[in-house]
């Protein structure tokens, strides 16, 4: 089977879940959290080595007072547990996002996590918080500028598409082979705009706290069954494919 390299989630629907279910949104959020866990080490058994999961958006700042401060509480004990299961996964753990507009004891936590894991070999890890996309671009563009301005690079260079993607909070990271987007919404949400220019995309019905391991077996399983022929004909993709 082929297998993707990097999988990209949106986990939607802790909300709907909880609700389904009789109970709060914030336990939405608990058990989809634990659910990361699961999937994080089903993931890396399959063969995945980078996982890239979108906790909480730019625009998900907007949501009442009262459930944003339940999910930084959560990722407060979220980032404890993730040190521990990255000791025993051997997990490397990076933050996507601006991580300035966080509480400083959750960027410390953060910046802890990141040193602890930077060299483990296991799977890649990335965790989308405070994260937009066009916010990522924008501040890209900005860092380039500013190293213009101090003559790291130089005044006159072009800026290409390398020079960009090495600017983003992914830079090293390849790009996402499959997206999958939980519980029913079919659009982005600004979640790795430049990032998915060829990435497939799986949408499910399922909502993030009920997306199970066989669930993530279905999304690689279909994907595994696609053609990806990056502007070329299917013709050429098959001959390539015969000659390796
Ligand atoms: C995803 O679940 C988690 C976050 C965006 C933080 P939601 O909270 O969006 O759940 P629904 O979509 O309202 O059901
Ligand atoms: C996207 O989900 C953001 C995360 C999963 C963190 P939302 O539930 O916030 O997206 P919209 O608002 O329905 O597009
Ligand atoms: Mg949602």
């Amino acid at each position: 089977m082929n297998v993707p390299n990097h999988i990209a989630i949106i986990l939607d629907g802790n909300g709907r879940w909880a609700k389904s279910k009789g109970m709060p949104r914030t336990y939405g959020h608990t058990m989809g959290a634990k659910n990361v866990e699961t999937i994080c080490r089903e993931a890396w058994n399959m063969g995945i080595h980078y996982l890239t999961v979108y906790a909480f958006s730019t625009e998900n700042w907007s949501r009442p007072s009262d459930e944003v401060s339940a999910i930084m509480n959560l990722l407060r004990n979220y980032l404890k547990t993730c040190q521990k299961t990255a000791k025993q996964n051997h997990m490397c753990v990076r933050v996507i996002g601006d991580k300035s507009a966080l509480a400083p004891d959750i960027q410390q936590s953060i910046a802890d996590l990141e040193e602890y894991t930077k060299d483990f070999d296991g799977l890649h890890f990335q965790i989308a918080l405070n994260y937009g996309s066009r916010d990522e671009i924008t501040r890209a563009v900005n860092k380039i500028l500013a190293e213009k301005a101090e003559g790291k690079i130089p005044a006159d260079a072009p800026v290409t598409e390398e020079m960009i993607s090495e600017h983003l909070d992914t830079a090293g990271i390849p790009d996402p082979d499959l997206l999958i987007r939980t519980s029913g919404e079919v659009r982005l949400s600004n979640y790795l705009l430049w990032q998915c220019a060829y990435t497939e995309f799986y949408f499910t019905d399922i909502h993030w706290p009920a997306f199970s391991v066989d669930e993530l077996k279905k999304a690689v399983e279909n994907y595994s069954g696609r053609s990806r022929r990056f502007g070329k004909t299917g013709e050429q993709v098959e001959s390539e494919e015969k000659n390796v």
